[in-house]
């Protein structure tokens, strides 16, 4: 993949941080070594993603003192037990406060090993360095990071901001064709939730998009978190506006418990999660069919699910449902729509009508 390098900025003050977008990046060190502070680094990475790409980053630590660790790769490894890993191996290094750990890897990776820099020594540097689509557009920005527990997802976790994002779109040549379909889903939710035109670009371009075509996927990349720049500058821990960027997720998170943590990827409960948002939207009469079925038509050219999976309870979607973070005093709080590129928060849903959009 080649083309032109791109860099954003996320703007929150002395905590502010670059996004740079381009092919090459892992490998050129200059391009990421002064967001590194401190002596001390652990790269933390997975299985499937250290034998590609872990030499790269380790050419670059060269003059530091450094140590990595390979976890099991996928969600059903997103666990405190992972978490105590990263620690232990944190104390193996000797890291004192000034130490940084670097991400290398997925959303799963990225969610993990930002959560064990939040909690060690009450918080240290980390990086990101993504290599899913699903990462490069949306988890490795703004800070979120966690783990899962048997009753939920995400449900353990802390705001921390990494120094930098370094996404090298030329490892995406790698990602198997199923993961970047899943990171597709959250590259139409910003369209869903706030840009009409995106969409309607996405909808322009999907074919080339789904070939790899290396200017459209940076460009995708670059307005994917543009967008979500501006929103975490403006909300970042989540008070207001950045709930949107949770369009479709309350259903898709409910679904990746019920199911099972790995059989439904993160991607694809989120795009079954969107078309029921917007079922439910048109249900309430927030939205019209029409946008319902465009929506749904363009998870579909993606490749992606839009039903839930057959046999899936009913109430246990509920119950998982009801232990939601945004959830407010008992009440269900969901992201629902008034059409492409128009998300809101909705308060207090009935959930009757919920209830028939999850068994119709
Ligand atoms: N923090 C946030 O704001 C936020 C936002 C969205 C999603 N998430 C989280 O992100 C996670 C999903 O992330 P994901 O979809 O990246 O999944 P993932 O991290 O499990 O990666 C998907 C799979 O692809 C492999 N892989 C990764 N990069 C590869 C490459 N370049 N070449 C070959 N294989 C590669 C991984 O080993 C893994 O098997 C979920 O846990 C979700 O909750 C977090």
């Amino acid at each position: 993949m080649s083309g032109a390098r791109r860099e954003l900025v996320v703007e929150l003050g002395a905590r502010r941080y670059p996004i740079r977008i381009g092919a090459g990046l892992l490998a050129d060190a200059a391009h990421w070594r002064d967001a590194l502070p401190g002596r001390h680094a652990l790269v933390v990475s997975d299985e499937h993603v250290a034998p590609l790409y872990l030499d790269r980053v380790a050419a670059g630590l060269r003059n530091r003192s450094f140590s990595s660790l390979v976890l099991p790769a996928g969600e059903a490894h997103k666990s405190l037990d992972s978490a105590a890993k990263i620690f232990a191996a944190l104390a193996e290094l000797q890291a004192s406060r000034d130490a940084c750990v670097i991400a290398l890897g997925g959303g799963v990776i990225g969610d993990l090993a930002g959560f064990a820099a939040a909690c060690w020594m009450r918080g240290i540097a980390f990086v990101q360095m993504p290599t899913t689509l699903l990462a490069m557009v949306d988890s490795s920005v703004g800070g979120k990071t966690g783990v899962d527990l048997p009753q939920g997802k995400n449900l353990v976790g802390a705001f921390h901001q990494p120094r930098a994002v370094i996404a090298d779109t030329a490892t995406l040549a790698t990602l198997p064709d199923r993961e970047l379909r899943a990171g597709f889903a959250e590259v139409v939710k910003y369209g869903a939730l706030g840009d009409a035109e995106f969409f309607a670009w996405l909808e322009q371009h999907a074919d080339a998009l789904l070939a790899r075509d290396a200017e459209k996927l940076a460009e995708a990349i670059s307005r994917c978190c543009t967008q979500k720049a501006g929103i975490v500058a403006r909300d970042e821990t989540e008070r207001g506006e950045r709930a949107l960027l949770n369009f479709g997720h309350t259903f898709g998170h409910a679904l990746e418990t019920v199911c099972g943590y790995g059989r439904l990827l993160h991607g694809e409960g989120v795009a079954i999660g969107m078309c029921l948002a917007a079922r439910l939207s048109a249900r309430t009469g927030m939205s019209a069919d029409a946008d319902t079925v465009r929506l749904r038509d363009l998870l579909t050219r993606f490749g992606l699910p839009t039903a839930i999976p057959a046999g899936t309870d009913a109430d246990a979607l509920l119950a998982a449902m009801r232990l939601d973070k945004k959830n407010a005093s008992g009440r269900l709080r969901l992201i629902l729509w008034r059409g492409v590129g128009r998300a809101e928060i909705a308060e207090n849903v009935d959930e009757a009508a919920i209830r028939a959009v999850l068994t119709a």
